[in-house]
């Protein structure tokens, strides 16, 4: 049997494209899955998600024996974490998925060897496994490299970005950054940028953030435009006419399980400080809110106007345009309140992304909106700008689809 170069803890749609990349290096790869399916799909040379040219990846490293997969690590020089690090409770931050992995590897650490977490983490999670390793294993103080380097990777553009991205790599201290920039200069031809591990941390934080709190900026703008009768999408138009100014889209909320979601590690931690940060997932979540009693008041309006209850037609369900992804997706929750609303109604749901849906009864994109009175367009998808709509019916376009 080879000398395993890497160990990759978790083989998810991070670990797993990475894990097939340093493989294609001519490295040897053993990724660990506790889910015993994923392992089982790996060594067939087959893969459980959907990501283009990652079959071909993966199916060639296993083919040529640099990537197997197993339920347990064995030793190597390198280890990863590429594990969940979902919510717990009322929004915290939840690293027991990145403990439990870290346990896993400490009885094979040896000196010299390097660590790297690529989970999205709250700050501090570094340390805090550099001091779990060093409680458990004494004799290997300051003998590690331990490192943070967050993933930025676009879902569908996956392979392409992991080479091409620019990354930001933090060690516990200086000669833990540099083993680490060794390590994925191998394989990165973006820049690889040295900074400590608090702030490698922060940064993927601050990343999604921002861009969390200016969709928020057009999204507060979208309700004062509401109220004050102007429409907000030439309004933003004519104020990016500036030239230092860019306002971003407004939409049905902000979904995903990135954006909508790694705010909150920040404002767990920092809930005095991150005022801005936290009140910009407050704004996102209500305009979801907004959208489904809008659709409420336009139903009641019609009812009173026609004397007779209207059909609606709810328009997308995926967390942004284009894509099949519906987690955390802010249509699909306005969908889920205007049915729990009104059992009885007559509604056509559309998801033009995806063929069927184990809750949602879906409808034809053209069939939905020559059927319904009412057409919400919660989803800017490409399919909705061509479609012509008669001028009876009513229109609530939450996303710009007639802008
Ligand atoms: N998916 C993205 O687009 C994306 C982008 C940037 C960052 N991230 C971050 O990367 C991390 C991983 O995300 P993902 O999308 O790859 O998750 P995922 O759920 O697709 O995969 C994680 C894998 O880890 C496995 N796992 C869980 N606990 C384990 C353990 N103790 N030992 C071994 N395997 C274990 C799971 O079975 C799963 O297969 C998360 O922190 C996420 O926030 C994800």
């Amino acid at each position: 049997m080879n000398k395993v170069d890497v160990v990759m803890i978790g083989l998810g749609y991070i670990g797993l494209p990475t894990a097939a990349l340093i493989a294609q290096g001519e490295s040897y790869v053993h990724g660990v899955d506790i889910n015993e399916n994923v392992v089982n799909t790996v060594n067939e040379g087959k893969i459980h998600i959907v990501e283009p040219s990652l079959d071909e990846a993966v199916a060639s490293a296993v083919e040529k024996g640099y990537l197997k997969a197993d339920l347990k690590a064995v030793e190597a020089d390198t280890y990863l974490i590429v594990v969940p690090t979902p919510f717990k409770g009322k929004n915290e931050p939840d690293i027991s998925f990145v403990e439990a992995a870290t346990r896993g590897i400490i009885p094979l650490l040896k000196k010299g060897d390097l660590y790297i977490i690529e989970s999205t983490s709250p700050v501090g999670t570094t340390e805090k496994m550099m001091d779990l390793i060093y409680e458990e294993r004494p004799e290997l103080k300051d003998e590690l490299h331990i490192a943070y380097c967050p993933e930025r990777v676009l879902p569908g553009n996956v392979m392409h970005e992991l080479v091409y991205n620019d990354r930001v790599i933090g060690g516990i201290d200086q000669k833990s950054t540099e083993k680490a920039i060794s390590f994925y200069s191998q394989y990165v031809k973006g820049e690889l940028h040295a900074t400590n591990a608090r702030t490698a941390e922060m940064c993927k934080l601050v990343e999604n953030s921002s861009r969390d709190v200016q969709i928020a900026f057009a999204n507060e703008l979208s309700l004062i435009c509401d109220k004050a009768g102007i429409n907000v999408w030439e309004l933003i138009e004519l104020a990016n006419k500036h030239p230092r100014v860019n306002i971003l889209q407004p939409g049905c909320g902000v979904g995903g399980h990135c954006i909508a979601v790694d705010p909150y590690f920040i404002v767990s931690e920092y809930p005095m400080e991150s005022k801005i940060i936290g009140t910009a997932r407050e704004i996102n979540n209500y305009k979801s809110f907004w959208c489904a009693e809008k659709i409420q008041n336009e139903k009641l309006k019609f009812e009173l106007k026609h004397g007779r209850k209207p059909s609606v037609a709810l328009m997308g369900l995926a967390f942004k345009p284009n894509i099949d992804d519906l987690r955390e997706s802010p249509a699909k929750y306005i969908t889920q309140k205007v049915l729990q609303n009104d059992h009885n109604g007559e509604y056509f749901i559309v998801e033009p992304n995806i063929e069927e849906h184990n809750v949602f009864k879906l409808t034809d994109y053209k069939e939905a909106t020559e059927k319904a009175d009412i057409i919400a367009f919660l989803v800017a998808h490409d399919e909705f700008k061509e479609l012509e709509i008669s001028s009876e019916k009513s229109i609530l376009d939450f996303c710009g689809i007639l802008k």
